[in-house]
């Protein structure tokens, strides 16, 4: 476990690096990541390449003991190319050009923008990949950010078609399997299929497109496929050369909701996964459990210690700043994403710059490039760190509980919302809450992947469910896996077409239950009481017959008043609705209950307890993300591993403190 910078000494005088690398040694800065955005240094004009100025970073960083993670420069094609080969230009949904002057205005099926890319990182790649200094390689610069992911331009157009030809093999097959009978779609062939533009029903507000729904969903799979080819060809370029790993930087799930990736996919490309880490800012502030919730997914995408690739380390926003965090915060969030299974956190950004879109967007040091707060604080945490991991290797919590997510499922419900106020991320996060609530790790996994490891699984709102997840969910149960299946699971086929099956369709026998009706909750709410206690459904209810299970909830408003809201057949529940903060807890609690997990001594509001392990070695880690100091009672004896003292009875946390405890 280290520290790391994001870092851009192409943007200071070179006199300054002696002074910087200074510091960062001092502050235990172990790796930094330098040239995401350098395409115009590399290549001035067109096929003029010049590196020397990036031999003399990796070298003068190198020699000093730092390890680089050099980047592919892939989201900031220059000027000159944009000027000669405009096509290069992405097309937003509306049919306009995105232009030149920010970053990411390319497309990611232009062929003169994929030869472009090819050559350079063939050149970078063969130029430092056997460098000793370079310890892995970042492809582009957080993949679809901005919603870059989708581009309606006329090359993509021609490349969607020629990949549904590709899964469909006639246009009789895609006209029956999208059903364009609807509203007189039918294509006589696939040259005249469209990508989905806003046409004359789109309504940003409703964010309703009222296009084909299979259309939809293919486009999204196509476009996210484009992403995920497109890294993997720069990976693959990089491997030619070089034998240290690929990663790139993901976006956390509030904004990857509408980054358009299928991340699990994504990261079989992908031989580490990392993600970028702003808690405040310009945009808003994170909950705590969004951020844990990220860490978890980052865990889940590979099953393995990933990296914090910008963890924010000052005030920061574009127009607008956020506020600056207070003291303790950047340690405190350091090892939070340490606990959580982060094997190297790096800090964006070194220094604030002087010049450019981002002078607000603060770095360990300010604009002056001196000594401050912020810096004692890392470099705290730097020395920690190497003191810590002589001790033990890297952390992973280990999860009994898994939830379900599935990009299909969330394309399904993007395009189809249910009804206002549904939002499938949020769902499963008031999923993973309660959970995170009493301090109990969480996995995200697919439906169709080995889940003997989790004692209790969570499917919320499973809208597709394969074959093979099918399958796989009842084996799970079979075996004993306690399951929860919630409201709008199992009710579309792949095309993101309604089931014509009586609800959930393929999982009515794990189930044992019909949902014969259902009531979305709009501008509505019913009262429920069960085994959660009492609380009401504010998006959805299910009316469901039982078959073969017996009702641990019922409905105790609206006209369905007396039917089961919640149900269960042996080890099989089924949630017929949503569940209000306080009642979801409560149903977390009785189903750890049921499926023998245990819930931790240690519950307190804004204590973080997490338990890991290296794999030999038992860590457990206290994180106070109050602004108070606290008491917290232990039930055993433990070594603090920063102090190396003896922890008896109680450890004091201050304010946004940490305690990293040992056996
Ligand atoms: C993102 C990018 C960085 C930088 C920061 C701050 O996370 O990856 O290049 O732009 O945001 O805006
Ligand atoms: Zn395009």
């Amino acid at each position: 476990m280290r520290i790391g910078v994001d870092y851009y000494p192409e943007h200071w005088d070179r006199e300054r690096w002696e002074q910087d690398v200074k510091l960062m040694l001092e502050a235990g800065i172990k790796v930094i990541r330098v040239g995401e955005f350098a395409w115009s240094l590399y290549e001035p004009r067109e096929e003029v390449y010049e590196f020397a100025w990036m031999d003399e970073i990796v070298d003068f960083f190198g020699k000093k003991g730092i390890k680089l993670i050099l980047c592919t420069p892939s989201a900031t094609p220059p000027k000159w190319m944009i000027d000669k080969y405009p096509d290069i230009l992405a097309e937003d949904i509306h049919g306009n050009t995105k232009l030149f002057g920010t970053r990411k205005h390319y497309c990611f099926n232009s062929e003169i923008y994929r030869e472009k890319v090819r050559k350079l990182v063939g050149l970078i790649a063969e130029r430092y990949g056997k460098n000793p200094y370079v310890e892995g390689w970042q492809i582009d610069n957080e993949l679809g950010h901005g919603n870059t992911a989708r581009c309606y331009c006329e090359e993509c157009h021609h490349k969607f078609i020629d990949w549904l030809e590709e899964k469909y093999g006639t246009i009789e097959c895609l006209n029956k399997t999208y059903g364009t009978v609807f509203w007189s779609q039918i294509y006589n062939s696939f040259d005249e299929v469209i990508v989905p533009k806003a046409g004359t029903c789109y309504d940003f507000d409703s964010g309703t497109q009222g296009q084909n729904p299979s259309l939809l969903i293919d486009y999204y799979r196509f476009c996210s496929d484009s992403i995920i080819s497109f890294t993997k060809e720069s990976a693959e370029l990089i491997k030619k050369h070089s034998d240290k790993p690929c990663t790139s930087n993901l976006l956390d799930a509030a904004v990857n909701s509408g980054t358009g990736i299928d991340y699990f996919k994504l990261s079989e490309e992908l031989d580490f996964v990392t993600w970028d880490n702003y808690i405040e800012f310009q945009w808003g502030k994170a909950k705590m459990e969004t951020v844990s919730r990220d860490h978890a997914l980052l865990r889940s995408y590979k099953k393995k210690p990933f990296w914090v690739m910008e963890q924010q380390s000052g005030p920061c926003g574009w127009s607008k700043m956020g506020p600056s965090p207070d003291p303790g915060k950047l340690r405190l969030w350091t090892y939070e994403a340490v606990a959580n299974g982060a094997d190297t956190v790096v800090y964006f950004r070194w220094r604030a710059c002087t010049f450019g879109a981002e002078q607000n967007w603060h770095g360990i040091l300010g604009h002056d490039g001196k000594v401050n707060r912020r810096y004692a604080e890392v470099k705290q945490t730097g020395e920690e760190m190497e003191r810590l991991s002589q001790k033990v290797g890297t952390l992973m919590p280990k999860a009994r509980v898994a939830i379900i997510k599935s990009f299909d499922t969330e394309w399904c419900h993007t395009i189809f919302q249910n009804v206002e106020g549904f939002q499938y991320d949020n769902l499963l996060l008031a999923f993973y809450k309660p959970f995170y609530d009493m301090n109990i790790s969480v996995d995200f996994v697919q439906a169709e992947e080995d889940l003997s490891m989790y004692s209790l699984v969570l499917a919320p709102a499973l809208a597709y469910v394969s074959d093979v997840a099918k399958n796989n969910l009842e084996s799970y149960a079979a075996k004993g896996g306690t399951l929860v299946i919630t409201f709008r699971s199992a009710f579309k086929n792949e095309y993101n077409r309604m089931l014509p099956e009586t609800i959930p369709g393929p999982l009515a026998g794990l189930t044992g239950v019909e949902v014969k009706d259902y009531d979305p909750q709009f501008e509505k709410s019913t009262s429920v009481a069960g085994i959660f206690g009492s609380g009401t459904a504010e998006l959805w209810c299910d009316i469901v017959t039982p078959k073969d299970a017996e009702v641990l909830g019922l409905y105790t408003g609206s006209y369905f008043k007396g039917a089961p809201c919640l149900t269960r057949k042996g080890s099989v529940y089924y949630l017929a609705c949503d569940l209000d903060e306080k009642a979801q807890g409560n149903f977390a609690k009785y189903l750890c209950g049921q499926a023998g997990i245990e819930v931790g001594l240690y519950v307190q509001e804004g204590i973080e307890v997490v338990d890991t392990t290296d794999g030999e070695k038992q860590v457990k880690f206290l994180l106070n993300h109050n602004n108070y100091d606290t008491v917290i009672a232990l039930t055993q004896e433990y070594k603090d591993l920063l102090t190396d003292q003896k922890v008896v009875k109680t450890v004091k946390l201050e304010a946004y403190g940490v305690a990293i405890l040992g056996d």
